[in-house]
């Protein structure tokens, strides 16, 4: 039985995240979708945790080996709970690879039975982000397509009450 920790902030989930969880769902038995609290995120997170817990839920309901759980610990802590053995996550354009070793190199330094594996994304989704997503999207444009239907409204309504 493979279990796997799919970590992120999803604030909000996208396209991109979401093209990632179903491919490691394929390959792995069990994905756990850990959503990490991260106040200090460039001032701090437009959605509550509750709000992207919610979000990628409802976006991977179709996935029956999927579970969302939010978390405020070392992400290695989150792991060795829920009984996950590997980390995966998505690598885009090369702007990703420094952070993204960094961050490989010190959970394997904090519990080296814990794996990090990457899935490529794919070219549609490269340059696709959630800070993008709400820069289109706080400016009136339209994010349809790069985030799940059920975040796309969540998005307009949040954004237009806030204009
Ligand atoms: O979507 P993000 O913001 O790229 O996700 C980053 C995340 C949540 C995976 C990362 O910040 C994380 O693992 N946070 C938990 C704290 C932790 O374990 N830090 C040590 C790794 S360097």
């Amino acid at each position: 039985m493979k279990r796997a920790v799919c970590p992120g902030t999803f604030d909000p989930m996208t396209n991109g995240h979401l093209d990632i969880i179903e491919r490691a769902s394929a390959v792995f038995d069990e994905i756990v979708v850990a959503v990490a609290l991260s106040p200090e995120k460039g001032g701090g997170p437009l959605f509550t945790i509750d709000e992207r817990v919610e979000m990628v839920a409802k976006a991977t309901e179709h996935l029956p080996n999927v579970s969302v759980r939010p978390f405020d610990s070392l992400l290695v802590d989150l792991a060795r709970q829920v009984g996950a053995t590997i980390i995966v996550k998505g690598l885009r354009a090369v702007t990703d690879f420094e952070r993204e070793f960094q961050m490989a190199q010190l959970n394997y330094r904090i519990d080296d039975e814990i794996e990090t594996m990457f899935i490529v994304a794919i070219p549609e989704y490269m340059y696709l982000s959630s800070s993008a997503v709400k820069e289109i999207a706080g400016h009136g444009g339209v994010v349809e397509g790069l985030v799940p239907a059920n975040v796309n409204e969540r998005l307009v309504g949040r954004l237009r009450k806030g204009r």
